[in-house]
Parts: C-alpha cells; structure tokens; sequence
C-alpha cells in the first residue's frame, strides 16, 4: 500500500511499479523503417518538456520509489545538454540504475562523458551487421559509426553492454549466428525483439515480416549452446546464456511470449505524457499538470499515484490489422 512513509506505485493487478523509461526527444538521426515513416514530422519546442521539468518528474517518481530509470529517443543523445540532466539524475541516491537506449552513432564522441555522469548500462541497436543492408534498414544510419559507438563504449567501462536487433523474416533473420558471434567476439549481450505494430510503416507488411522468438532461437541453436539463465534485468527479456562464453542472449516476445504480467514500468513521452502501457493509449499529462502548479511536487506525486488507477492489464497486438496505435516508437522509445 502506499503511504507517505513509504510511498509506492501499484497498479489494480498488483504490480509494482519501480521503473521509469523516459523519452528526451522524439528526433532522431537514424530513420529505421520499423520504427518511423521516412518522412516525419517532429515535435516543436514549446510543446517538449524542458530538461528542468523533466528532471521533476524523474525526482518525484525516485521519491515514489521509482528504483531505475532508463533514458530514450527517438535518439537521446541528439538532445542538447542531456549530458546536464543525466548528471543531475545520477546524483538522486535512492536510484539503483540510470540507462540508456541508443543507436550508437553519437557514442564515438559521449560514451565517456556518459560514464563519468553515472550512466550503469547501455543498450545500443544493430539488426545487422552488412553495411549495405544496415543503410537499407536504418534509412540514413552508418554501420561503420555503430561500430566505432560499440567499441567507445566498451572502452569507457559501462557494468554492461547490450545490443538490440528487431528481427524481420527475409530482411535480416539470416544474421541471426552473426549477431550472437559478434556480441561473443565483443563480450557483450543481445536480445533480440520481435516487431511491434505501432505507428503505419510502408515497407514492409509486419505480418508477412514476422520471425517468432522460438524460430530464431531454433536457427541459434544450430550454431550455439543455449542454457536458459534465471538472471532478470527488470526489462521483457527472457535470458540464455551461450556456453562457454559471458555473453547472454534475451529474446523480447510481444507476441509470442506476453510479459505483461511481470510489468513494472512506465514511461514518459517528451510532451509529457505519462504512458502507462506501450501497447495502448491511456495515459495522463504531466506537463499540463507541472505547468498549472509550478513548484507543486505534492500535487504532481498525488496525479502519479492516482495514474496507476489507469495502468492496462496488457497490450493486444494484431499483426494482421492496421496499427491500433498510431503513435510511433520514437515517441516512446520502446
Ligand atoms: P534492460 O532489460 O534494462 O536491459 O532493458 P530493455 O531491454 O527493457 O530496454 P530496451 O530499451 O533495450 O528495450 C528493448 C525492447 O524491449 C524495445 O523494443 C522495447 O520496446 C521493448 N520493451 C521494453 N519494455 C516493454 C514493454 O513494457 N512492453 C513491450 N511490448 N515492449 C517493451
Ligand atoms: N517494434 C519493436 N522494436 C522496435 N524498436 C523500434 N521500433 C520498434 C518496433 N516497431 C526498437 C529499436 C530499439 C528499441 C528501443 O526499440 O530497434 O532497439
Ligand atoms: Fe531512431 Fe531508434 Fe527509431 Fe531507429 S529505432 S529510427 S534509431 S529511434
């Protein structure tokens, strides 16, 4: 129960929720065709939360008993002075963690400063590992930068390292040995993700792109030992291990294997609003709540309490259909 001794957030089934993701912008550098349309149009200034206001909200959710919170885009690192706010994030004593997401191509020149700010973990996205293709796949983005972004932040020391790869039958589901080989190589972790349906992509029909988790898993098993691991990281993943090596391979299944009975997070879009469920619209607007009560901290944990009233049991995802969802991922970043 919450009280104000101990606060804490707890949904109408129970769950705990102790995890933040917030999204700093919706801009990106990369324009990955899962994720966003080619041409898009962004958010304009007066409608984003300000670095200030953002770190409100972060600072009520800790004293709410918030425990991580992991920083997102579009690309977050596209973000004028997040380096500013990470730094004021990383000094709130009762978090447990602060991550990233990214897609690597600004970590040549931040991973250290990214460290040094307190930043524990990062996740960086790569689907493949063919130059041609990966500019086929990201639009816009450069393979060989990623790399460089994997390898500064191996250099700068983060307690670990993951990849993301969203798989899609016939576009990269044959790199899925290479990807594991290569996060062997560079003893760090992967998972990879099957495609969600939010927002209207041209491309591809998600349908007929579809490659479950247990088929990669069947075509890694050709190459790998996997041994389930019991470890969680708070996030969807299930975890292998790959014998004989460090590295653990995490299969996120929104699909094939529904996680949301274990959910234990919420997010923040960078109009401020607080999203309780990736896969459906409820949510509640804290900028119009921080803007009308400037300085009301009290006021703004009360709304954040009273939001988890609104938290979904799950989310439905029909790949068969026109996207429920309109909103795409970089409004949330995953
Ligand atoms: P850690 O476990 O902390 O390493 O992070 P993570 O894997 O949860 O975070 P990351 O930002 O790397 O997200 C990887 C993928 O998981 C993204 O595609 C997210 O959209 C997806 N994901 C994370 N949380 C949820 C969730 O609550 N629901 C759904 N459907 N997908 C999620
Ligand atoms: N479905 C699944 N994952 C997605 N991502 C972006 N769009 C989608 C989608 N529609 C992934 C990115 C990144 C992570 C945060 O979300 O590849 O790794
Ligand atoms: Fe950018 Fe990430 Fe979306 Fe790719 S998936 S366009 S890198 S926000």
């Amino acid at each position: 129960m919450s009280n104000v001794f101990n606060p804490q957030l707890i949904d109408r089934f129970g769950r705990k929720v102790d995890y933040l993701r917030i999204s700093v912008t919706d801009r990106c550098d990369f324009r990955c065709l899962y994720c966003m349309a080619e041409e898009m149009t962004f958010l304009p200034r007066a409608q984003i939360l300000t670095l200030e206001e953002i770190y409100t909200i972060c600072e009520a959710f800790t004293e709410l008993g918030v425990k991580k919170i992991r920083v997102t885009g579009g690309e977050p690192l596209v973000r004028k002075s997040l380096l500013t706010l990470l730094e004021k994030i990383g000094r709130i004593s009762t978090l447990n963690e602060l991550v990233l997401t990214t897609n690597g191509s600004h970590l040549p020149q931040m991973a250290t400063d990214l460290k040094r700010v307190n930043v524990k973990r990062v996740n960086i996205s790569l689907d493949t590992l063919n130059a041609v293709k990966f500019k086929e796949i990201t639009r816009t983005g450069n393979l060989q930068q990623v790399l460089l972004g994997i390898e500064a932040a191996k250099q700068a020391g983060f307690e670990r390292i993951k990849i993301n790869a969203v798989i899609l039958k016939n576009r990269n589901h044959n790199e899925v040995c290479d990807l594991v080989q290569f996060a062997i190589d560079k003893v760090i972790d992967i998972s990879f993700i099957e495609e969600m349906p939010l927002g209207i992509v041209n491309e591809h029909d998600r349908a007929v792109t579809y490659y479950s988790s247990d088929l990669i898993k069947t075509d890694l098993e050709q190459c790998f030992s996997l041994i389930p691991s019991i470890e969680k990281t708070g996030g969807p993943s299930n975890y292998y291990y790959i014998e004989g090596t460090d590295t653990r391979v995490g299969f996120i299944s929104p699909h094939s294997a529904n996680f949301c009975s274990t959910c234990n997070r919420v997010r923040l879009t960078v109009e401020g609003r607080l999203l309780l469920c990736l896969g459906n619209e409820h949510s509640v607007d804290l900028k119009q709540v921080i803007r009308a009560n400037p300085g009301d901290k009290n006021y703004l944990k009360q709304v954040i309490i009273e939001a988890m009233k609104i938290k979904p049991e799950k989310h439905e995802f029909n790949l068969e259909e026109q996207p429920v969802i309109l909103r795409y991922m970089n409004t949330t970043g995953g």
